[in-house]
């Protein structure tokens, strides 16, 4: 057998280990007589596997209990809305500009309300990441936004921004799970799971309760938290 060696940011190289894992498991998952693809998503075996994902990663990031694990599909694509969506109560977010996935879940959330671009190396050809000051962030503002790792630019955030009483949300598609993060800086961290974590289709969501059942109306039913 012949493994490529991909160094690509993702999808990702998974371990051998789990692949063959899989692979042996596929036809009979747990004596169940079929496999894991073919099992009902709401059967006890699957929500078996989905609790036990939840306690690892909870595990692995120290999440406090007063946060709630998500996983969802669409991407962390989908998060660009989902944010909005539901967090944006006074119809206004504070954004920080540093790179192609920062650009783009502004363009999104611009849909649904006031982005106010608080900080941008955009003119230096995002080279570098803006220093956040407290007061740069608007009190008002329903939450802010950062790209704690900017995949395309190569720049991340080596510390993390005090928002004060601002909910903090971040993408951290590309360096979730590689470094210690304190969860109880956040607000909502979002990642899609094909770089750090797994394969395509999943992503992970991990947000503070009390940011959640505040949808606008016009929030679908499946993207209110
Ligand atoms: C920082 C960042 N955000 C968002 C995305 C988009 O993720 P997805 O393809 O899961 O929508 C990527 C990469 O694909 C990324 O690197």
């Amino acid at each position: 057998m012949k493994r490529v060696y991909n160094f690509s940011a993702g999808p990702s190289m998974l371990p051998l280990a789990v692949l063959e894992k899989a692979q042996k498991e596929l036809p009979d998952y747990k004596d169940s007589g079929m496999s894991v693809m073919e099992l009902s998503h709401r059967s006890g075996l699957f929500t078996d596997i989905i609790t036990e994902a939840e306690r690892l990663l909870r595990e692995l990031m120290s999440i406090p209990d007063n946060y709630k694990v998500l996983f969802v599909q669409g991407g962390a694509s989908q998060q660009f809305a989902m944010v909005p969506l539901n967090l944006m109560k006074n119809g206004k977010a504070d954004y920080v500009n540093t790179g192609s996935w920062s650009k783009k879940a502004m363009k999104e959330a611009n849909k649904y309300g006031q982005v106010n671009v608080i900080a941008s190396s955009e003119e230096e050809n995002f080279t570098f990441i803006p220093k956040i000051e407290a007061d740069m962030i608007d009190p008002e503002a329903d939450y802010v936004h950062i790209t704690t790792n900017n995949t395309i630019e190569g720049t991340a955030f080596r510390e993390i921004p005090d928002t004060g009483n601002v909910p903090l949300v971040a993408d951290m598609s590309s360096n979730i799970l590689s470094e210690d993060i304190d969860v109880s800086k956040f607000g909502i961290i979002y990642a899609g799971a094909q770089k750090n974590i797994g394969p395509a289709g999943l992503t992970v969501v991990i947000i503070r309760e009390d940011l959640i059942g505040n949808a606008s109306d016009i929030c679908p039913t499946m993207l209110d938290y």
